[in-house]
């Protein structure tokens, strides 16, 4: 399936990415984030997780709690660029990203969103698309995952289902450190298999136009 590393992020690393991305709807970048940054978002997430800043997520679906639980398990915390100083390198890796976006996928975007995410052991999230009826606007989705120790067995992988000539293929992403995976929100399903230790990760998503405006058709 091809994943890349590079720690060095060179014009030809990032044609290569989204190049991949753009023919196979996702990429996975190892050692896409620096030990430093690895360590800055580490900080800050230990930080909010003492200060309970970490909450239960919700999805686009009304139901009882334990049933929506059952559904989705992690908490998380959303990011503020404004407020979140300390992440400045982490939203600077995001323009950079964002620029090579547009430059080589010729996808216009105008907004982000990020959270931390953190899985407790017993936790998973089903099958499901990153665009709700709610929120079409989500076009690529970021993940970066933050858990240095993980081996076979700790589960929380991802599941990417993916249709190829006919046939479905499935694809599993270990949750490992300084990984970077990016996929095509609007068409690829996916599913976080349960966790049996606590997962960490920061989610993100490029948009195609602020949430609050709205389609202009
Ligand atoms: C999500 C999601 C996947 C992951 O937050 O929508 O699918 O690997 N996360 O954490
Ligand atoms: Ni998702």
């Amino acid at each position: 399936m091809g994943k890349m590393s590079a720690v060095v992020r060179s014009e030809e690393a990032w044609a290569k990415w989204m190049d991949r991305l753009a023919e196979q709807d996702f990429v996975i970048v190892d050692e896409f984030i620096s030990e430093e940054l690895y360590g800055t978002i580490m900080d800050y997430f230990r930080d909010m997780e003492r200060r309970e800043k970490l909450q239960k997520a919700g999805i686009g679906t009304s139901g009882e709690f334990q049933i929506k639980s059952a559904i989705r398990g992690d908490f998380i915390h959303w990011l503020d660029r404004g407020h979140d100083k300390e992440l400045a390198p982490f939203f600077e890796l995001m323009d950079e990203l964002n620029e090579n976006l547009r430059r080589h996928c010729y996808l216009s975007l105008n907004d982000s969103e990020f959270h931390i995410a953190k899985y407790p052991a017993g936790s998973r999230y089903n099958r499901h698309l990153d665009q709700f009826q709610e929120r079409s606007n989500r076009q690529i989705t970021v993940l970066i995952y933050l858990n240095e120790n993980w081996k076979p067995g700790d589960g929380g992988e991802l599941k990417i289902y993916r249709d190829s000539d006919e046939r479905e293929d499935e694809i599993l992403v270990e949750p490992i450190a300084r990984r970077l995976l990016l996929f095509k929100s609007d068409c690829v399903e996916h599913e976080v298999l349960r966790t049996n230790v606590p997962r960490y990760s920061l989610t993100g998503w490029f948009l195609r136009q602020p949430s609050s405006v709205g389609y202009l058709f």
